[in-house]
Formats: C-alpha cells, sequence, structure tokens
C-alpha cells in the first residue's frame, strides 16, 4: 500500500512539475542585482571570466577533466570549482560562465548541495551565465540550424536548472561576425552582442573616433532584431600587467613587507582603464579578466582584484569607480547614458588582424568534417520530427547524444576546422556515435509507422555511407529478395526529385506505393555497384514508399542495358546535355561552355576551372604562413591544378544524362541534368591533395562566365539573408586593399550568386556544405573547395593542417531569371541540398504490388504543403519530460529590394496544419523557446537612423498570444517560435 501511495504522490508531482514548467514564468531574464555606479566618475567593470573551447588543442573531455596537460594546462572542472569556491567567499565577486557544454558535465558531478548554493549565487546575480549555448558557435561556417539548435539547447539546460535566460551574445573569439548571427540574437531577445575580434583597419578606425559601439542592424528584412553591439577594447584577454594568475606581480599591500606595491599596480591600472575609456563613449567601460581557461586557480585572480578594487575606489584622486561587474550590467549602464547610437548594415567578415592574415582559410579547412556537421543537421531533423509526428516523446532521451554532439561541433574550433588532428578526429567520433544512436532509434520508430494491422513491424537499416555509394541495405537484391525504400521529406513542401541508390545488380525494377511500375535508370555501374536513379514524389514531413526488384522477365540484357544507358567514352566536338528546358554544351575535353533556357533563349557563356593557390610558407615578405585560420597565397595567380586531359564518359538515359571527367582517383566531376530539372548538378570527388612535390595547395573551382556583374557577388549568411559583395570593397569603411585575393574570400554556407542586372539574368552556385568563396574579377566567382598547407599559421593551433582527406561534395548551378521572384529559383532548391531526401530500407519476399498494401506505404502528417515560402524550420519534443513541442515557422524569402514581387508576409493557421495531431495549445516564444515571446522586453535604443517605417508594418507583430486563433503571420526571412501541446 504503501508504495502504490507512493508512486502516486510520486505521479502528482510528475504531472505538477509538467504543469508548472509549461507555465513559463513572467519575468525569467536574469534579475541584475544592484551594483553601485557613479555618474560623475569612469565606471570600471571589471568581468571576470574563462574562455573555454569546446575542443582545441585538446578534445572537449580532455578540457573538460585537465588530461593531457603537456598540451595546455587546462581543465575546466578545476577552474568551475574554483570559481564558485571564491564567489562563495565574498559576494562582492561576481563571475560570468559562457559553454554549456562543459557546464553540464560539472553540474552533473555536484551534490545537490552544491547544486543549491550555485543556484543561489546565480539567484543573487554573483554567477551569471553570458551567451549559454552549448559552445561559443563560430559564425563563418554553421548553418543557421545548427546555432539555433545549440543555442536552444544551452537555453534549455539553464532554464531547467535556474529558471533563467541570458540576456547577452559573448562572442569574444569567433574569427569574424555574420549578420545573421546578429539577428539571431535579436529573436532570442537579447540586449546586446560583445564581439572581440574585428578586422585591423576597421578597428583601427573605430578606435580613433570612438566607433566601438553602434546598433548592428544587420538583417534589411527583420530590422527589428537589430542588436546593440560592442566591440572589446584590446580583445578578451586581462590588460598585460595584471594575469595575476599566469606570474603578474600580486597586489602587495602590506607596507611592512618587502616590495610593497600596491600604489604602484594600483596608479598603473588606472591608467590602462583610462586608455581603454578613451575609446568608448559613456562613462562606462568593460575591462575583462581572465583568458582562455583561466580560474583553475581562481583565488589568485579574485583575492588581488579584490585589493585592487578597494584601493583604487578607497582613493577619491583617481576619479575611478572600479567593480566586479558582468556583460549585462555593463551594458545596463551604456543603455541608461540614453546616447544616440549609429546604425551599421553590413557584416564584419572578413576578418584580418595585419596586412598579411586574412582569417579567410577556416572558411573551407576540414571540408569533411564540414560536411559531415551538414549531414547530421539533415538527419537530425528527420527524427525530431519523426519522434513528434509518430508521438514517441520518450525516445528524445536515445538521441541526446546526437543533439549535444551536433551542439559541441559548433563550437568555434570545431566545424570551423581550425582544432588539431586528434580533436578533428575527436569531434567526427562524436558525431559518429550520435549517427548511429539516431539511426537505431529510428529503425524502432519507422518499423512502428508503416505497421498496419496485424503484420509484423519491417526492420529498416540505413546507408549512412550513400553518398560515397556505400549501401549494404540493397545487397538482399543479389540474393532474390526486394528492397523495399521509404523515402523521407524533411521539407514542408511536396518534392518530385531524384534518388540515387547504389544497388548489386543492373536489372532491377522500382515500383512505387500503387505498386506501378516507374521510369528508372542505372546511372553507373563497376563489377559489384550500380547507382540506380528515379523520381520520387514525396509529401511533406512524410514519406512514400517503392519497391526495388530484381527485374525477373527482363528483356534487356546486360550489354543492351549497356549500349543504351552506361557511361562511355566519347570522342565528340560538341557534348551536349539537353532536357526540356535547359541545354548545356561542353567542348571535347569536357570543359563547360555555355547554359541556355530553351523556353526563353537567355543564355550564359561560362567555363569552370580547377585551379589551385600556392600557400604561402613565409616567403621574403613576410614570416606569416596559409595554415587552419589564415588563408595567404604566394601572389595572386592560380595554377591549373590537373595537369594531364581528362577521361570523359557520357550517359544519356531516361532520367539523366551526365559528362564525367576523370582525372585520377583524387579528382573527379560530373555534371548532371536531370530530365525534369531546370539546371545543372555536379559532383565533385577532391583530394586527398597530393603534396608529393613538397608543397601544400589550396584547390578552388572557378567559373567565368560573360554576365556583366559589376564586380559585385552575393554570399549566404549561414543559408540565410545574402550579402552584397563588392570586389576589393566595404560598405562601412575605406578598406586599404593589401591583400587582393584573400582579402576578397567570404564565407559562404549554401548560396553564392552572380548576376547580370541588365540581362535580368543570374547564376547561382548552391552549396552541400561551408567554404570560402571570392569573385575577382567581373563575371567571375570562385570557391575553394579544400586545402592542404603545411606549415602553422601561428594562431595557436601549434599544427599544419596537414589533411589528407577525401571530399564528394554535391553542388547546384542554376542558372535563370531575376525579372520576376528570382529567389524561387534557388531558395527552396537550397533548402533541398540542405536537407536531402532521406532514404530508409528494409526487405521482403513480397510481391511489388502486395508490400504497398500490407503497411502504410505513404505517410504525411499535414493537411497538405505549407503556403509558398514558408518551412517548418523545427518540430522537436522540448525534452522527454515536458509534454510540449517547439515548432518554428521560418519564411525562407528575402525582402531583396530586387524582385519586381518584393516576398510577401505569408499567413498560417497552424490549427490547420497537421492532420493527425490537434493542436490545443499555442504560446509564442522567443527563438530559443525558454521564454514567452509577449515577456521580452529588450532595451531600448536611440539611433541616428530610426528602424525604417515603411516596412514596420510587415516586420513587427502583435505581442500578444492569440489564444482563440492560431492565425499567425510570418514576414520575410523570420522565424517564429511557438510551443505548442497537442
Ligand atoms: C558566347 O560565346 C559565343 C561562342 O564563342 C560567342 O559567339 C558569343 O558572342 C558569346 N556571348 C557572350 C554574351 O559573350
Ligand atoms: C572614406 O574616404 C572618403 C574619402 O577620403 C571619405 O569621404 C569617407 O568619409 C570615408 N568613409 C568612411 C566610412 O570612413
Ligand atoms: C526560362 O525562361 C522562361 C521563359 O522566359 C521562364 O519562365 C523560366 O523561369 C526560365 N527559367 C529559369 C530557370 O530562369
Amino acid at each position: 500500500m504503501i508504495i502504490k501511495y507512493y508512486y502516486i504522490l510520486l505521479l502528482l508531482v510528475i504531472l505538477i512539475s509538467c504543469t508548472l514548467s509549461l507555465n513559463i514564468k513572467p519575468q525569467n531574464k536574469l534579475n541584475k542585482p544592484k551594483v553601485n555606479l557613479k555618474s560623475d566618475q569612469l565606471n570600471v567593470h571589471i568581468v571576470a571570466h574563462t574562455h573555454d573551447d569546446v575542443g582545441w588543442l585538446k578534445t572537449v573531455d580532455e578540457y573538460y577533466y585537465g588530461a593531457n596537460m603537456s598540451i595546455q594546462f587546462a581543465g575546466v572542472q578545476y577552474t568551475l570549482d574554483s570559481a564558485i569556491t571564491s564567489l562563495l567567499e565574498n559576494p562582492e565577486r561576481k563571475f560570468i560562465y559562457v559553454e554549456i557544454a562543459f557546464f553540464e558535465r560539472w553540474w552533473n558531478e555536484q551534490t545537490s548541495y552544491t547544486q543549491q548554493l550555485v543556484q543561489q549565487l546565480v539567484a543573487s546575480g554573483q554567477l551569471e551565465f553570458i551567451n549559454g549555448g552549448w559552445c561559443m558557435n563560430d559564425e563563418a561556417t554553421t548553418y543557421y540550424d545548427d546555432i539555433i539548435d545549440q543555442m536552444t539547447l544551452g537555453h534549455q539546460f539553464l532554464y531547467n536548472n535556474f529558471g533563467i535566460m541570458p540576456s547577452i551574445g559573448w562572442h569574444i573569439d569567433p574569427f569574424g561576425h555574420s549578420s545573421t548571427m546578429a539577428s539571431l540574437f535579436g529573436n532570442m531577445g537579447y540586449d546586446a552582442f560583445i564581439i572581440g575580434r574585428m578586422d585591423y583597419q576597421d578597428i583601427g578606425e573605430r578606435l580613433i573616433n570612438k566607433e566601438m559601439e553602434f546598433m548592428w542592424r544587420s538583417s534589411e528584412s527583420t530590422p527589428q532584431y537589430q542588436i546593440f553591439t560592442s566591440v572589446l577594447r584590446a580583445m578578451y584577454c586581462t590588460p598585460s600587467g595584471f594575469d595575476f594568475e599566469q606570474g603578474d606581480p600580486p597586489i602587495q599591500d602590506d607596507p611592512t613587507l618587502f616590495d610593497y606595491n600596491v600604489y604602484e599596480r594600483a596608479e598603473a591600472f588606472v591608467q590602462v582603464a583610462l586608455e581603454y575609456a578613451t575609446h568608448f563613449r559613456t562613462n562606462n567601460v568593460l575591462i575583462p579578466f581572465g583568458c582562455d581557461f583561466a580560474y583553475m586557480n581562481a583565488n589568485m585572480y579574485f583575492k588581488n582584484i579584490d585589493k585592487l578594487i578597494e584601493h583604487i575606489n578607497a582613493n577619491s584622486s583617481y576619479g575611478i569607480n572600479l567593480l566586479y561587474s558582468t556583460p549585462s550590467i555593463y551594458i545596463d549602464a551604456v543603455n541608461r547614458a540614453g546616447l544616440t547610437w549609429e546604425v551599421k548594415t553590413d557584416d564584419l567578415f572578413p576578418y584580418a588582424d595585419d596586412q598579411y592574415s586574412y582569417w579567410t582559410g577556416y572558411f573551407t579547412s576540414r571540408p569533411a568534417l564540414k560536411g559531415y556537421v551538414r549531414q547530421n543537421n539533415a538527419l537530425l531533423h528527420v527524427m525530431e520530427q519523426l519522434l513528434v509526428t509518430s508521438n514517441s516523446q520518450s525516445m528524445v532521451q536515445d538521441i541526446m547524444v546526437m543533439r549535444q554532439a551536433m551542439g559541441v561541433l559548433q563550437h568555434h574550433d570545431a566545424v570551423s576546422g581550425t582544432e588539431q588532428q586528434h580533436v578533428a578526429d575527436d569531434y567526427a567520433e562524436r558525431l559518429s556515435i550520435g549517427n548511429t544512436a539516431t539511426l537505431q532509434t529510428m529503425n524502432q520508430l519507422v518499423g512502428q509507422l508503416l505497421q498496419k494491422g496485424k503484420t509484423a513491424a519491417p526492420e529498416f537499416t540505413f546507408c549512412p555511407l550513400l553518398n560515397e555509394s556505400i549501401c549494404p541495405s540493397t545487397n538482399p537484391l543479389s540474393s532474390g529478395s526486394s528492397v523495399p525504400v521509404v523515402i523521407y521529406n524533411s521539407l514542408s513542401w511536396t518534392r518530385y526529385e531524384q534518388v540515387k541508390i547504389p544497388i548489386p545488380l543492373v536489372n532491377v525494377q522500382v515500383t512505387n506505393s500503387s505498386g506501378q511500375v516507374i521510369p528508372s535508370q542505372i546511372l553507373s555501374y563497376s563489377s559489384n555497384t550500380s547507382i540506380l536513379v528515379f523520381y520520387v514524389m514525396v509529401p511533406p514531413l512524410g514519406y512514400s514508399s517503392f519497391v526495388i526488384a530484381p527485374a525477373s522477365n527482363d528483356d534487356e540484357d546486360a550489354t543492351k542495358l549497356e549500349n543504351k544507358y552506361y557511361s562511355k567514352p566519347v570522342k565528340q566536338d560538341l557534348i551536349v546535355l539537353e532536357n526540356s528546358k535547359v541545354i548545356a554544351l561542353f567542348d571535347q575535353l569536357g570543359n563547360i561552355m555555355s547554359i541556355t533556357n530553351k523556353t526563353s533563349g537567355q543564355y550564359i557563356n561560362v567555363t569552370q576551372e580547377y585551379l589551385y593557390y600556392l600557400p604561402s610558407f613565409g616567403t621574403d615578405e613576410t614570416t606569416q604562413c596559409s595554415g587552419a585560420y589564415i588563408f595567404l597565397p604566394i601572389g595572386t595567380t592560380a595554377y591549373q591544378y590537373n595537369n594531364n586531359t581528362p577521361g570523359i564518359t557520357v550517359s544519356q538515359g531516361p532520367i539523366v544524362q551526365t559528362l564525367t571527367r576523370y582525372w585520377s582517383d583524387t579528382m573527379i566531376q560530373t555534371y548532371l541534368l536531370y530530365v525534369d530539372s531546370d539546371h545543372l548538378e555536379t559532383e565533385e570527388v577532391v583530394g586527398p591533395i597530393d603534396i608529393s612535390d613538397g608543397i601544400g595547395k589550396e584547390v578552388i573551382s572557378r567559373f567565368t562566365t560573360s554576365l556583366q556583374t559589376d564586380q559585385t557577388w552575393y554570399s549566404d549568411s549561414n543559408g540565410m539573408e545574402m550579402q552584397k559583395r563588392v570586389i576589393n570593397y566595404r560598405p562601412s569603411w575605406n578598406l586599404t586593399v593589401v591583400q587582393p585575393v584573400s582579402g576578397n574570400y567570404v564565407p559562404v554556407n549554401n548560396i553564392a550568386f552572380i548576376q547580370d542586372v541588365n540581362q535580368q539574368v543570374q547564376f547561382t552556385v548552391l552549396t552541400d556544405r561551408s567554404r570560402g568563396c571570392a569573385s575577382l574579377d567581373n563575371g567571375e566567382i570562385e570557391f575553394m573547395l579544400h586545402r592542404r598547407t603545411l606549415y602553422d599559421d601561428q594562431r595557436g593551433v601549434g599544427e599544419p593542417m596537414n589533411e589528407s582527406t577525401q571530399i564528394i561534395t554535391t553542388t547546384k548551378l542554376i542558372f535563370h531569371d531575376i525579372s520576376t521572384r528570382a529567389q524561387s529559383h534557388y531558395r527552396p532548391q537550397a533548402q533541398s541540398i540542405s536537407n536531402p531526401l532521406y532514404p530508409m530500407f528494409t526487405t521482403t519476399s513480397m510481391s511489388s504490388t502486395l508490400w504497398p498494401q500490407q503497411y502504410s506505404s505513404s505517410y504525411s502528417p499535414l493537411t497538405g504543403d505549407l503556403p509558398e515560402g514558408l518551412k517548418i524550420q523545427t518540430l522537436q519534443w522540448v525534452d522527454s519530460t515536458m509534454d510540449a513541442v517547439l515548432l518554428r515557422i521560418q519564411n525562407i524569402y528575402q525582402l531583396d529590394g530586387q524582385d519586381t514581387e518584393d516576398p510577401q508576409t505569408v499567413q498560417i493557421d497552424l490549427s490547420q496544419l497537421f492532420n493527425s495531431l490537434k493542436i490545443s495549445s499555442v504560446t509564442e516564444m522567443n527563438l530559443t523557446g525558454v521564454m514567452k515571446y509577449s515577456n521580452i522586453n529588450r532595451l531600448q535604443w536611440n539611433t541616428t537612423t530610426p528602424l525604417p517605417t515603411s516596412k514596420l508594418s510587415k516586420v513587427f507583430r502583435e505581442k500578444e498570444d492569440s489564444q482563440s486563433s492560431f492565425v499567425y503571420e510570418i514576414s520575410p526571412m523570420d522565424i517564429r517560435t511557438f510551443m505548442v501541446t497537442f
């Protein structure tokens, strides 16, 4: 009996706590403590902090425990132990903490007593979480989905354990800053964005002109997410002379002892503070005390800072008020000054720290890891959706390992490629473990989804190496079994696209879920693997299934098939790939010459070359080398990468026509034109890069076109808004050109294009991973595909980036019209390349007509496609206990002032969204889903240019949650976040 009551009680407690956690507190930003600020003095805000890289020279776990001290003396567990102890010793002290990946590890090891003490420190404002993502993410090479996910993961942890949400973005180390990051912080409800690195020419001017703080209105489409931005005076480490943990003189304040120095040290610090203050406009200045992995011995810092504060504040002749502070206290003080701030609209790429050192190499460094991150993002989103639509909340626990691995990978030394080799291996392993766990869960789930009546749930397998044409799941075909393939579509509109599946045979037949045979083609074949291609129609957030069966009564034998479809060497002057929409011409070496829109007759002359830059190894002028971070070519010349004539094969089939150029096993290019497509695709095999000649290489693909591009090109910002780029030019400051090649490189994550405004045409390139891109001359655009450099670039990683990986990368090349709705030609395609159709395999001995009848062979939880332009960006359980789902809707179009029809705000009725799930409540939230949207109360600022009022009606939305109706409007490029219960 007692046990039973106990259970009922427990159930009640769980029920109550579930309800409570849904009932989001009205004000859950930090309660800022009262601090003593002086209006007539300089307030020096000492921010005690530690910058803990979530992997870099050591792996994330090595950093946590403090293993491998010979590489770097760093152990985050000691830092947290030590800093917390120091805070408890003196209530005046404050400390900030940033990286939740580490904090969560530490928190889980603490007793509930210690946890309570820490909660009190947070409540009193002594310990403040700043930024609060799983890591401090990179801004150049991350995809917006991944940034949002990793911030959400950290914020959920903080909300669950402390009931708070941070209010400041603190990206003091990332190597340049993206406009998307700024507007995402705005959408989270942050008050400010504090950064450390800015181009040396830009910051040089700003220091002189006191322009270290400004309003960053980074998105034309969503200016309401503008964010006040503050640049640190001199990066994020303690001013020199005051790093008490690393051997700088302690404050010696007993006059009876030798080496009494408190006056001298105080005087020196006052000079530093006054110098810092000359670059800022208010009577507040922020001085960081800390650095990478600082505060392992927090007492060494705090004890001396205590004395500095005490001494300086006691001496009124200094006229300075020193205080323990935090970024949010500092920003509040700056805000209260009530000044009017300049508005900045362009982004902060590329970043250079001197004339030889453009940090534009990491846009491309470790492209295999960059691709693997994107692939796993796509998989995780498939999984998250399936967990919701199949109502399998408890399984969220099984994919936490994947959520966390993806969180770790967004760190600015992870996906950026700027870590040591053993750390890169550790990152890949984490993803692989997450991937395996996700697929295991997916297997259970998909089987249940398909199960109908009494039929047993089928077992599913997956082909994570599909892009390398490895797919053991189709092996049963060779022993006569059929292989049903369930194709999942994670986008919110019906897709009619081709899939490519490696199979061990050539004679097969594909049937759809109505049991009808559909056209298919063997794309290429070798002795044991052929690539089967067919078109599939898949409903939104759902799947269709197809059965691949060995063709029993095939009248075509293998030789005939070979003659008909298989690739063959060609000897022709002109090679043509053509379907009903497009003609692409190539010369006899397979060099592309032109792409023509058959309907309009418009064409573009385009050539493409593989070239390489010679990485600097510290020659004549400078000792700077090209390396993991920095791209520094010797001279401006790019050399031919392939010195031999490629072998050319062409295949012409009913589904796709291809042209393959083979130089060697380390350089292969295939152009593909699918029958129903209006654009070309290329698949490139690049690497390992040959260094047998003793030199590194930075390999690029350069397109040269006949377009008049006016020195201008465009690249996306983390997959979101396009950034206008002009050769040798920065919109907000006067650039002195010192590096004509690397100084023009910018990151591309998904979309880049050049356009000819007179002809009203555009050449768009969509990439499957992040890389560097530049236009160095009119009509040109180039992409760095891979790089291998043999020297360290002296920015800390301490290793050459001598990586011998091979990548297989897919790119779409779209030549299109821009007279109307230009974005419709590439935005949905860009989503497709980032969220590929996901195939899942099973096996059966049933006939191809029977199988689809025995199972739920096609499915969508939605009532139909979302309205044009809208995408369900997130559909996931908050966690395994809270009975609520996070739903984000994004408008994938942006305002760009180019379209004759500007993209519109689109309405959606959430109650009409799902057919299988009935929504019972909708609460609009901040972007990370931890705070009610209506409770966001951002600081207000005066700016030199007011928010554009003409657009206000489009971009500002109602703050009230209307509970009677679930109709919402999503303006261009906006993402709205909802907490939904069913
Ligand atoms: C494109 O190339 C063709 C053949 O070389 C040439 O006749 C034509 O003038 C070129 N068009 C443009 C716009 O450069
Ligand atoms: C750039 O230089 C020009 C000419 O010297 C000057 O008029 C302009 O104000 C400068 N722009 C900025 C942003 O400093
Ligand atoms: C090709 O031209 C037709 C007719 O002008 C146009 O409707 C279509 O959008 C064009 N295709 C692309 C990809 O721009």
